[in-house]
Parts: C-alpha cells; sequence; structure tokens
C-alpha cells in the first residue's frame, strides 16, 4: 500500500506469511497483520547532492578469501566475482528523498538519517523469553506493529511507488515516514552510527530459517562495503528466546532489540531487511549461490571454529555422523517438543556400520543439545553427515567443501530441494535415500535398514575419497 501525501511516502508493506516449503516441519501461518496507522509527515529532505551508493560500485572492494588461509580472521566486505545478484539488485534500484531512501528491487531498502521512534511501536509478547513459558503462545503476536511516525525521515521532492505490494505482501512490517526540513531540532537525540540491519524473523526456531535470516544479513552487509562488525542488526520481532539468537551478536557488530533503543534514535543508515524467502537461498535454480563460501568462513571464524581441509581420506579415517532427531521444545507452538522422523534403530544403526568400517570414527549425535559454536566445529569436521530430513540439514552450508551429506526419507514424504541445493552450492556431496517399505515405518520413526546404511556410507565415501 503506498499512499502519496504532502509530498511524502508512506509506505506500508503488511501482510500475510502463509507458506509451506515441503520442509516438512515449517509452516507458518500469520493470520493478520499488525498495525494500521499512518500519519503525515514529510519534513523536509536536506540532501547530500551527489550522494552514491558506495556499494552499488563493488569494484573497490577487498578481494574475496585467500584459498583456505588458516589465519582467516576477516569478516568481509567480500568480494565474489561470480555473484550476479548485486548487479541485479543494483540495477533497478530507486533512490528517493533526495537519496535517504533507496529501494532495491522490492526486496530490501537503504534510509538514511532516519529517525526511530520506539515509542511508535507495540509488542504483543516478550521477546527472548523462554519458550515453555509461553506454550501455545500465538505466532502472530509475536510480530511487532508500527505505528506512523515510527520512521522519520528527510525527505523533499517527489516520491514513488516502488515496493511491489504483490511481492511485498508478505512482509508484515509496515514502514511510516515522517520528515522534517532539517534535522536540528533532532541535535539532542542518540545516535547511531553504525549501520544497522533491520531483521524480521519467521522461522526463527528453525535451524534453515535462521541460517537463511542470517545468510541474508551477511549479503546486505557485503553489499553495503562493511564487515561483519561494522555492522548491527535490529531484530524487529518479539519472538521467545531461541537457539540461534545468540548468533546474531556472534557473527555481527551487536545485535539488538527495540527495547535496547532509546526512545528516540537518530540512525546514520538503517537498512530495512529482506524478507527471509527473498533470499537467493531459495531461488532454486541458481547456479551459484552468491558469498557461499565467505559466509561459511566467517560464520565458523566468529565462532571461533577454524575451517580445516579434512585429511581423512589419507588415513581412511572419515568422520561420519548422524544427526537424531529427538524430543525438545523450540518454540510455544510445540509445547511438548514431540518431533517426527526420528531413526528408529539408532544404536544398531552405529554398530552395523562401526563393524563394517572398523577405520571410520562413526558417531550420532542431537545437534541442539549443543552450542551453536560446538555444532559448527562438529559439522566442519565431518567427512559424512547422515539424517533424516530436516532443518538441521542447513548446517550442510557449513561443511568442508568435497565432504558428504546423505538425506533419509520417510515413506511417502514429499522431497524437498534445499538442502541438496545447499550441498551443491557448497561443493558437498550429495545423496538422498527415501523408504518405500510400509512396515519400516512407525508415526515418528522409520527403520533404516543397516545393509542400506552401509551401502549409503560406503558409496558416499567413494565421492568423499575417489581413488
Ligand atoms: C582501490 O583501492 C586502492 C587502495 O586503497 C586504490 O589505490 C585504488 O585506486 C582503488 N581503486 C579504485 C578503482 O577506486
Ligand atoms: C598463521 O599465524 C601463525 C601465528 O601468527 C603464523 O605462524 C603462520 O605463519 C600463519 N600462517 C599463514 C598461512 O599465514
Ligand atoms: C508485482 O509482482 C508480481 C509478482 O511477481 C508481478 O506479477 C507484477 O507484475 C508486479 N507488478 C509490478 C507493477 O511490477
Ligand atoms: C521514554 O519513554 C517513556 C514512556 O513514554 C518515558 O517514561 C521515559 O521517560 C522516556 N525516556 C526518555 C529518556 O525520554
Ligand atoms: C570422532 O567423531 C567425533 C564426533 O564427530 C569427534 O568428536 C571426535 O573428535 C572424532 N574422533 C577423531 C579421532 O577424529
Amino acid at each position: 500500500m503506498v499512499l502519496f501525501k504532502e509530498k511524502c511516502l508512506y509506505l506500508m508493506i503488511a501482510g500475510m506469511v502463509n507458506y509451506i516449503l515441503g520442509l516438512g516441519v515449517v509452516l507458518w501461518k500469520i493470520s493478520h497483520a499488525p498495525v494500521r496507522e499512518y500519519s503525515k509527515g514529510c519534513l523536509d529532505c536536506a540532501r547530500t547532492p551527489g550522494q552514491t551508493h558506495r556499494a552499488a560500485h563493488g569494484e573497490n572492494r577487498s578481494s574475496g578469501l585467500p584459498a583456505s588461509d588458516p589465519n582467516f580472521s576477516h569478516c568481509g566486505p567480500f568480494k565474489d566475482p561470480q555473484d550476479t545478484v548485486f548487479g541485479y539488485w543494483n540495477w533497478k534500484k530507486v533512490s528517493m528523498c533526495d537519496g535517504h531512501l533507496i529501494a532495491y528491487r522490492d526486496k530490501f531498502a537503504l534510509l538514511r538519517n532516519v529517525i526511530v521512534d520506539r515509542k511508535r511501536s507495540k509488542e504483543w509478547s516478550v521477546a527472548g523469553i523462554a519458550p515453555d513459558r509461553v506454550p501455545h503462545q500465538k505466532e502472530e503476536n509475536e510480530f511487532i506493529s508500527i505505528k506512523k511516525g515510527f520512521f522519520q525521515i528527510l525527505c523533499s521532492g517527489t516520491l514513488t511507488a516502488v515496493f511491489n505490494e504483490t511481492q511485498m505482501k508478505r512482509m508484515w512490517l509496515q514502514k511510516t515516514m515522517t520528515t522534517d526540513t532539517s534535522l536540528d531540532k533532532y541535535a539532542i537525540i542518540p545516535r547511531e552510527s553504525k549501520m544497522t540491519i533491520i531483521v524480521t524473523r519467521f522461522g526463527y526456531a528453525n535451524a534453515y530459517w535462521a541460517i537463511v535470516d542470517m545468510y541474508n544479513a551477511f549479503l546486505l552487509q557485503n553489499f553495503f562495503g562493511k564487515s561483519c562488525t561494522e555492522v548491527k542488526v535490529l531484530l524487529l520481532d518479539s519472538h521467545p528466546w531461541g537457539a540461534f539468537d545468540g548468533m546474531w551478536n556472534t557473527v555481527f557488530g551487536k545485535m539488538l532489540r527495540l527495547t535496547d533503543l532509546h526512545n528516540v534514535t537518530l540512525f546514520k543508515t538503517v537498512v530495512w531487511g529482506m524478507q527471509s524467502n527473498q533470499s537467493p537461498m531459495l531461488r532454486r535454480h541458481m547456479p551459484h549461490l552468491p558469498f557461499v563460501r565467505p559466509f561459511r568462513e566467517t560464520m565458523l571464524h566468529r565462532h571461533g571454529v577454524r575451517p580445516q581441509h579434512s585429511q581423512a581420506c589419507k588415513t581412511s579415517k572419515l568422520n561420519v555422523l548422524f544427526i537424531w532427531r529427538h524430543d525438545y521444545v523450540a518454540h510455544p507452538r510445540n509445547p511438548s517438543g514431540r518431533v517426527t522422523r526420528k531413526i528408529a534403530n539408532e544404536g544398531e544403526l552405529l554398530n552395523h556400520l562401526q563393524k563394517t568400517f572398523p577405520s571410520f570414527n562413526i558417531s550420532g549425535i542431537q545437534l541442539d543439545k549443543l552450542t551453536i559454536a560446538n555444532q559448527l566445529q562438529l559439522v566442519s569436521a565431518t567427512d559424512i553427515l547422515i539424517a533424516m530430513h530436516g532443518a538441521a540439514l542447513a548446517f550442510t552450508v557449513f561443511m568442508t567443501p568435497g565432504s558428504g551429506v546423505i538425506e533419509l526419507y520417510p515413506k511417502g514424504h514429499g522431497v524437498s530441494w534445499h538442502f541438496e541445493n545447499l550441498a551443491r552450492w557448497n561443493g558437498v556431496h550429495y545423496t538422498r535415500w527415501q523408504n518405500v517399505d510400509f512396515d519400516a515405518e512407525n508415526q515418528e520413526a522409520t527403520f533404516i535398514p543397516p545393509a542400506v546404511a552401509s551401502r549409503l556410507v560406503r558409496d558416499m565415501s567413494q565421492q568423499v575419497c575417489p581413488e
């Protein structure tokens, strides 16, 4: 919805998220968009002539990563010579309000000298609370309502409607902008000079969506020519605590919630981040996932994990890791924490594989019992990862290129392309197996024949370590 009023544009992007991505556990329904109000306002719009977008001309960014530098320690900005996405975003960018508002391809926007008045927002739930304290909390109440005047921006001249309502309707958030003729009266307002990326998470408790959101923010960081410590991330949602929350602080300069802000803050630059499902990671046919390698190495590095090249093939000591799916409470909508797609015969598989491949190091783990840093450490040291279809397989993107993933499916379960794509983009071998035996299924677990497991592992080990 786009309104024109007193030369100013009030953008409202409201709507629903309602989609299923074949991930089994992932179904979000945000049944109504929070709030709904506008007001007037174009304040003037002081202008900085000739201001251009630094990252728009990314020629002189620092080079990409040195090949497997064990001392890798920077976190951008990176360059990806194979990337086609940044150019595409730049191609149809629209600049308004003398550059105070730049919209990129309906996906995200850059706001300069923007005042954020957090009193013009309302939270319907407590952000970061333990999920078991709010059982059955409605997901729609985990989004923050924003009223007109939440964003105040300098603006003069004509504004054009650039956000495509059809494409953006899933973005529940509304932006409202009011402006003034000068910033003078705000001179006493606390200022935030670091670029702040606003992220609204939907699948915050799900490894796949958490990684998508983090990847999106990482792309924007690089798009705008910043290192990860040069940006802050403002989580504009009020989900309960989730296992991936800490990653934001670890990876980026700082993670903020709305309640961390002053009542009114003047931000030098705000990036209105893209919605999860606008991510290049969700574009199935992309031949190359932009910045996949810097993303992987930055995420590992920021968690203190050193990317390594496996020596396993030389010694035939492949690390084979099963990820078990066990019950755990991840979010209020599943208070019992029950999960499906378990493996019915975990112990038997381990025993059988250890006997069949005595030189291999074979183990199984419930990933969510570990810290994120330990999860990353483990996965990056794994040569062959085996798991029933589930969000944990998103960790494929952090595996060492050349390793392998085996994704298992229960009978009759729809097959998803997401993890296969992550494997391909990250240079990881991939294989899929689906049960066809009705008797091998119960309601929440699948029996995997040991002989099938050893065949899958043997085949994969030959791909990982070709003769
Ligand atoms: C890129 O940066 C280097 C070093 O700062 C500088 O010498 C060079 O002129 C820059 N190139 C461009 C195209 O701006
Ligand atoms: C990495 O750092 C260590 C210690 O600072 C140094 O001895 C080593 O040469 C470095 N390695 C590379 C490849 O730069
Ligand atoms: C908006 O997006 C939809 C869906 O991608 C597309 O069909 C439509 O043509 C777009 N409208 C404009 C005005 O670009
Ligand atoms: C922020 O707003 C609250 C509620 O309106 C008010 O009580 C408080 O004094 C304000 N703080 C500042 C620093 O203005
Ligand atoms: C064997 O694998 C486990 C889990 O992947 C790992 O913690 C352990 O360090 C590995 N052992 C060796 C000798 O590599």
